[in-house]
């Protein structure tokens, strides 16, 4: 795989490191130079974004990483180029993950970035969320993939016992869980919207959602960087 070293954005080493363990950072470099590279070459990612790869993209995605506990195994689904899967597999080595991506220039781009950067622990599927039958995870992550109720009716079957979804969404999350009051009533799921950030950087908004059949112990409730709960929904 190639990478475009000098076009390459250099990340603000402040705010990497308020996001990531400093260890992982020539892991995540790399990445961004893949993305930077073939990433663009190969149309996963638009030029313009190059610039803001770090903030817009890995720093958002790594946001995510202190709500898993450890060990846990997480399914991103529509992974893109790695987005965020690929960015909490660099940051956290010992998570298990699965990409279902069903583009095949999107999976191939995915199987050499593992071999790339060394990622043993995870894995790419190609197919459809929705064709994801018979694997429970403890973790569903999704970006930019499908508004909210649609989502869920592909995630939720997916959570193992004690497993939530974390779906990463904009200023419409509010709305969205609104909408999505069948689907939590269904799975007798509790959404609440999580919104993430270090000082400096973008917010990341997270619908959490938690099947009700699950109790979620365990988990954290709290983001070690500024979290807010501004609506919180629950269905039972
Ligand atoms: C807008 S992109 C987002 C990619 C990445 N998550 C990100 O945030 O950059 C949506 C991705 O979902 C994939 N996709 C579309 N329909 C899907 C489905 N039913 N199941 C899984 N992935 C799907 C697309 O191929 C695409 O890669």
């Amino acid at each position: 795989m190639a990478d475009v070293s000098r076009e390459t954005p250099e990340p603000d080493l402040a705010l990497v490191t308020a996001v990531f363990a400093p260890d992982r950072l020539p892991a995540l470099r790399r990445y961004v130079g893949l993305l930077a590279g073939d990433g663009v070459t190969r149309g996963l990612i638009g030029p313009r974004e190059v610039p803001r790869l770090w903030d817009r993209h890995v720093l958002n995605c790594g946001l995510l990483s202190p709500l898993l506990p450890e060990g846990v195994h997480v399914v991103d689904l529509g992974s893109g180029a790695g987005l965020p899967g690929l960015v909490l597999a660099l940051a956290r080595p010992d998570l298990s993950v699965t990409l279902v991506e069903p583009m095949l220039r999107r999976t191939t781009f995915l199987t050499e970035a593992c071999e790339a950067l060394g990622l043993d622990r995870v894995r790419v599927v190609r197919g459809r969320a929705e064709e994801v039958v018979g694997e429970r995870f403890d973790i569903v992550t999704a970006r930019a993939l499908a508004p909210l109720p649609k989502l869920l009716t592909w995630a939720l079957p997916l959570v193992s016992s004690g497993g939530v979804v974390l779906a990463m969404k904009g200023s419409s999350a509010p709305e969205e869980v609104a909408a999505s009051a069948r689907e939590l009533g269904r799975w007798r799921a509790s959404a609440e919207v999580l919104t993430l950030s270090v000082p400096g950087s973008s917010v990341t908004t997270v619908v959490r959602v938690v099947p009700g059949r699950s109790s979620a112990i365990g988990w954290p409730t709290e983001h070690p960087a500024r979290s807010t709960r501004p609506n919180r929904r629950k269905r039972s």
